[in-house]
């Protein structure tokens, strides 16, 4: 499949087959994968935590106010923004350059996100949006579907994933096998009304 396809035919898709299960090694191919997302000044500042045992997936569908997906697709993924990612040994974002660049990064690290909360949660919602699109991007190379979710209560899902105190949950990706196709696309607005050329 290339990039273009994988693009086309990524729907949300709202019923997975619950009697699929992907492997162990199409679980670890997949995340292999989706920490090849870029972040800002590379600070791979998402953690992910992936989600295979039906138990789990099942409490997660209760905190999806009863949304099925995570339930029956095979795999849900939550996608979390470590907010101190910035400060915490950042010489190792560039551990293959050399020490003068590492001290660049790190200063420039401090500049922007020290004291800056919002510039932090900026930054973890930026990094997740780019590795749930790759995520949903590579099921489509895999013969996947996906479906990407914020209806859930966040304290709820928090407290199961144990989420850390200074992470925050920027959403969900359910990975499997579709049961049925997506219904048609809701209406894509035409391109010239949210695409301009030059300026808006
Ligand atoms: C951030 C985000 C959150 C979403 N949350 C849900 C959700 O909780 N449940 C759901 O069924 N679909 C959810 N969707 C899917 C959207 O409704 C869907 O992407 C949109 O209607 C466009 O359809 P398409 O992805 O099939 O092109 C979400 C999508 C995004 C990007």
């Amino acid at each position: 499949m290339d990039v273009f396809e994988a693009i086309e035919t990524r729907r949300a898709i709202k019923k997975f087959d619950s009697t699929y299960k992907m492997s162990n090694n199409d679980v670890q191919k997949l995340m292999e994968h989706v920490i090849l997302a870029p972040t800002s000044y590379n600070q791979q500042n998402w953690r992910f935590v992936y989600v295979t045992d039906r138990d789990v997936k099942e409490k997660i569908s209760v905190a999806a106010r009863g949304q099925a997906q995570p339930k029956d697709g095979s795999l849900v993924v939550i996608l979390c923004g470590d907010m101190n990612a910035w400060k915490t040994e950042p010489i190792r974002y560039w551990k293959n350059h050399p020490a003068e660049k590492q001290e660049t990064v790190k200063a420039a690290l401090e500049r922007k996100y020290d004291g800056n909360p919002q510039n932090q949660r900026d930054e973890a919602v930026r990094s997740c949006g780019m590795a749930a699109q790759t995520i949903m991007l590579a099921a489509r190379q895999m013969g996947l579907d996906s479906c990407p979710m914020v209806g859930f209560e966040y304290d709820e899902l928090s407290e199961l994933i144990k989420l850390p105190e200074d992470h925050l949950i920027v959403m969900m990706v359910v990975v499997g096998k579709r049961a049925e196709d997506a219904a048609v696309r809701g209406g894509q607005l035409p391109l010239d009304q949210v695409a301009f050329e030059n300026s808006f």
